[in-house]
């Protein structure tokens, strides 16, 4: 595995690769969530290139970016096992060197569920993500359902900007308690650690009414809602359901595929989570299928 520090190396390197090419962006501290993603792009590429850059534009002010877990060697080393090619490991002034004026703006679907709370946080995603989609020339880019608003985030800017790369959206790795993983996970305390599984009970609270034929989007809101307020230790954000191509707010009971995403924060951190429903649609094919614009 090589490691690449400066843009002209990562630029001769891709040069070099004949076959198809994998990325995986990641902002480090990696777990099996991550390793899940590099796992798809070794299987289906002749090579893979991981990228580890905590992307200093997607932070709101106030928020972790100073205490961001890191820790590089333990993440090379875990990107080796895996069979990682190339890992891009830039510095912030690599990215946004003195001088730094261009950002992309993707509109209506970063303007509600995490834009709504993040300012300025897609604008960074976007931003970083499309530079690192021009340094490596991905044929497939992975990136996980996880963070789903994110994914139709990056699929919009790709149609709208027609970056010849194809998003894979891969399932969410959890606990086996269930909590999605989560490199901020590390933010909580014992207490709040049992807690944290609340997102992801409500999950199934929600998805089991909607299997038995409950589809007022009231209704279902309000089982998260009122499970999330049931925890003391837990501050509920939102639980939005929603159209999972646009991300609009859904108000009338509908037979189409919907995505249920909760935000809470517990402790320290904000937690997420989200499913599609019917849960049947929660796997690789069908979310690539049904998240953001294809
Ligand atoms: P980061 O939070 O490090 O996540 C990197 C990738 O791993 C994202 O695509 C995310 O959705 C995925 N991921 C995180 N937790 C996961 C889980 N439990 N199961 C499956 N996949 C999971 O997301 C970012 O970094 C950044 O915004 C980035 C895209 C790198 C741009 O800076």
């Amino acid at each position: 595995m090589q490691v690449i520090e400066t843009i002209a190396e990562l630029r001769s390197a891709r040069k070099a690769i004949t076959g198809t090419v994998g990325l995986v962006p990641t902002m480090g501290y990696l777990h099996d969530g991550h390793l899940s993603l590099v796992e798809y792009a070794r299987q289906e590429n002749d090579v893979v290139i991981a990228t580890i850059f905590v992307n200093p534009t997607q932070f709101a002010k106030g928020e972790d970016l100073e205490t961001y877990p890191r820790d590089l060697p333990r993440d090379l080393g875990m990107l080796e096992g895996a069979g990682v090619d190339y890992v891009f490991t830039p510095t912030p002034a690599l990215m946004y060197p003195e001088g730094y004026q261009t950002y992309v703006t993707v509109e209506k679907v970063t303007q509600g569920l995490e834009g709504a709370q993040r300012d300025g946080h897609f604008q960074g995603v976007a931003t970083v993500v499309s530079k690192l989609f021009n340094l490596s020339q991905p044929d497939i880019a992975y990136f996980g359902q996880k963070d789903a608003q994110q994914v139709v985030v990056i699929r919009q800017f790709v149609r709208d900007l027609n970056v010849p790369v194809e998003i894979a959206i891969c399932p969410i790795m959890r606990e086996s308690d269930g909590l999605a993983l989560s490199s901020r996970n590390v933010y909580l305390s014992t207490d709040e650690r049992k807690v944290a599984t609340v997102l992801y009970r409500s999950i199934q609270a929600v998805g089991n009414v909607y299997e038995s034929g409950e589809r007022n989007p009231n209704n279902l809101r309000r089982i998260a809602e009122d499970m999330i307020h049931a925890e003391q230790l837990a501050d509920l954000n939102y639980v939005s359901i929603a159209n999972p191509s646009t991300l609009e707010e859904i108000t009338e009971a509908t037979n189409t595929p919907l995505l249920l995403s909760l935000a809470a924060k517990v402790g320290q951190p904000r937690l997420l989570d989200n499913c599609l429903l019917p849960l049947a649609l929660n796997n690789r094919a069908d979310a690539s299928k049904t998240l953001g614009i294809g």
